[in-house]
């Protein structure tokens, strides 16, 4: 199936964040939200559920778990109890709200940057510390860093925010690694919680492995917080989950309140069921990606060849650093000021970041094109 990025004219009608948070003269790179249409049976179930005036509080979501643990299965060969699965808004809430049955305010969380920046602001939230164990970095080649792990374990960290398969330098994490987490979480007397949102979107060179799948020890002390908004596009339709896989940690799930199972959305819950069924229009837009990643690398090549950038084994959102092009302190606002175009700055993503911008390639390739060249042009004028 053929899924493909969106004419600019059609994307400046959308109302979301990536679409509405800039002046009109800018071209918006930053947001991981996608250029594509969604999937047309998710479409046509929130169109049937409009018209139905099906717009309630959150009902019987069997099916969503049902869809999700065959999805689970044929993607990745996890075998999921469906028991186990609680709705919640979105992964960030979902993070939150188990994090709140675990930690006190103070309490040290442990996030390995460069990583979703959004860990770090969730972390403040909870009036918590966080404990860094930056990933080891070899080029752009980043890994997990077991060491740096061990360390912060035990300096009495209460809660591991894995990032699997993390955002932004695009890494799959092996078995493992993540094995061996769940060995030294264990000892430690760590929890470990994996925001696995990205997941789905693994390219074929590489496999996702869900934490949880890796070990009776990961299921003692793991959880899963997912979300099919990524990769089908539906972030603004509030449903997220948590998963577990042990008695403990399924009693945790069961002691947060039960306004975050209502807070998550009826349509997004619907569409989150269908999404799991789009297999196809999924592997669509996985070649869609497979190619734009490849068409990021050559524009830069030609046109930004001091730039560095390794192509991404998963999703869709390119790691470029900028340092042999002295744009300052943060590049990403010389790129907007003289460039007209948005990424996200890299300094959001941990320290040691700044000469980093994230450009998101979910998008068609003239867009990409484009904001290359608008790229380009910010860096010949500085
Ligand atoms: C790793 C990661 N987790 C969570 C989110 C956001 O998820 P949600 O909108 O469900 O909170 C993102 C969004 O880009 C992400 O990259």
């Amino acid at each position: 199936m053929n899924v493909n990025g969106l004419p600019l004219d059609k994307l400046r009608t959308r109302t979301s964040e990536k679409w509405s948070g800039f002046a009109p003269d800018v071209l918006p790179m930053p947001v991981a939200e996608m250029d594509f249409e969604v999937a047309a049976p998710i479409r046509q179930t929130l169109i049937a559920m409009i018209e139905n005036s099906d717009t309630g509080y959150m009902g019987d979501t069997a099916h969503l778990n049902r869809n999700f643990a065959t999805f689970a299965q044929a993607q990745w060969g996890w075998n999921i109890d469906q028991e186990q699965l609680f709705l919640c808004t979105d992964v960030g809430v979902g993070m939150i709200e188990m994090s709140r049955t675990v930690v006190q305010p103070g309490d040290k969380i442990m996030i390995n940057t460069p990583v979703y920046l959004n860990m770090i602001n969730w972390i403040k939230e909870l009036k918590c510390v966080a404990v860094d164990a930056p990933m080891h970095k070899d080029g752009l080649n980043y890994t997990l860093d077991l060491a740096a792990i061990e360390a912060g374990y035990k300096e009495g960290v209460k809660i591991h925010y894995l990032c699997n398969p993390q955002n932004p330098t695009g890494s799959v994490h092996s078995r493992e690694d993540l094995a061996a987490i769940a060995d030294l979480a264990k000892r430690y007397g760590v929890y470990v919680f994996s925001d696995e949102i990205h997941g789905p979107l693994v390219f074929d060179e590489e496999k996702f492995v869900p934490f949880l799948s890796v070990s009776d020890a990961a299921r003692e002390i793991g959880v899963c917080v997912t979300a099919a908004s990524k990769a089908w596009n539906l972030a603004g339709l509030k449903c997220a989950f948590i998963i577990t896989h042990s008695e403990p940690m399924s009693a945790l799930a069961k002691s947060m309140p039960p306004s975050v199972r209502f807070r998550a959305s009826l349509l997004g819950a619907h569409a989150t069921a269908k999404a799991f069924e789009c297999t196809e229009w999924l592997e669509g837009v996985m070649q869609t990606l497979d190619a734009n990643r490849l068409f990021v690398q050559e524009q830069l090549a030609t046109k930004l060849p001091k730039a560095n950038y390794r192509i991404p084994n998963c999703s869709y959102l390119a790691w470029i650093e900028l340092c042999d092009y002295e744009l300052g302190e943060n590049p990403s606002q010389v790129l907007l000021d003289e460039g007209r175009v948005a990424l996200t700055p890299g300094h959001l993503f941990g320290s040691d970041c700044d000469q980093f911008v994230r450009l998101n390639f979910a998008t068609s390739k003239e867009i990409i094109a484009e904001g290359i060249d608008r790229i380009v042009a910010a860096v010949s004028k500085s």
